[in-house]
């Protein structure tokens, strides 16, 4: 019984505070019609498959450590790369750009090679020039495939969700210089 009191008496209570004042911060957001984002069309789920050329020696580096791996890490721990990759339609780098992955990865395992990759994939052609995609999440480069989440996206991609699967095509392990297949899963509207 008390509770029941007090609960309409402090909702009325909030309710005053915020129609005396009217700008104290608490009415800067508000709901709007699904229908105004698209909303209200039926998610759909897109796939594509992307190659992604890390590219890190030569004269045109897309991949470049920006700071070094702490002492001794024979993992790459604490490595960053800073990265701008081509995207290309099939394996070889000489196929069509599709876009630029964008962003950086470092190495965030002690005792094995693992990446925490975060990273733009941002597309140049047709309908999704300009549109993008985020991926956040972990890559453990020696395994076959790696799942990592895209945890969200622009443009066409507005509202993504999805995960990518990466498979490595090609590695020079003397260069490190690898190519790497995204096949990529987003929901979106
Ligand atoms: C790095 O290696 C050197 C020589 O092998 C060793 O003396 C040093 O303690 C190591 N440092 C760390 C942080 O493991
Ligand atoms: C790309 O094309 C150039 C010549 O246009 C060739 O020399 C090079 O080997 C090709 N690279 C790949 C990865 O196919
Ligand atoms: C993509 O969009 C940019 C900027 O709007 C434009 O300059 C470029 O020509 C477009 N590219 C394609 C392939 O449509
Ligand atoms: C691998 O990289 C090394 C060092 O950059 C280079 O000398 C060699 O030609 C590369 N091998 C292949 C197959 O591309």
């Amino acid at each position: 019984m008390a509770k029941l009191i007090f609960f309409p008496a402090f909702k009325i209570l909030l309710i005053s505070v915020v129609s005396s004042t009217g700008d104290d911060g608490e009415n800067f957001a508000r709901t709007i019609d699904r229908k105004l984002s698209g909303l209200h069309k039926k998610e759909k789920l897109t796939h594509y498959k992307v190659y992604w050329h890390d590219m890190v020696s030569g004269p045109n580096p897309t991949s470049i450590i920006i700071h070094a791996p702490v002492k001794n890490s024979t993992t790459y721990f604490g490595g960053i790369s800073m990265i701008d990759n081509a995207l290309t339609a099939k394996v070889s780098r000489n196929s069509t750009l599709l876009g630029q992955a964008q962003g950086f990865y470092a190495g965030a395992a002690q005792k094995e090679l693992g990446f925490i990759m975060a990273m733009n994939f941002v597309f140049k052609t047709g309908k999704y020039n300009g549109s993008t995609i985020t991926i956040l999440g972990r890559n453990s480069a020696m395994s076959k495939v790696r799942e990592m989440p895209i945890v969200g996206g622009s443009g066409l991609f507005r509202f993504a969700r999805g995960y990518v699967e990466a498979r490595t095509k090609w590695v020079n392990f003397t260069s490190v210089d690898a190519t790497v297949e995204y096949s990529c899963y987003v929901l979106h509207y």
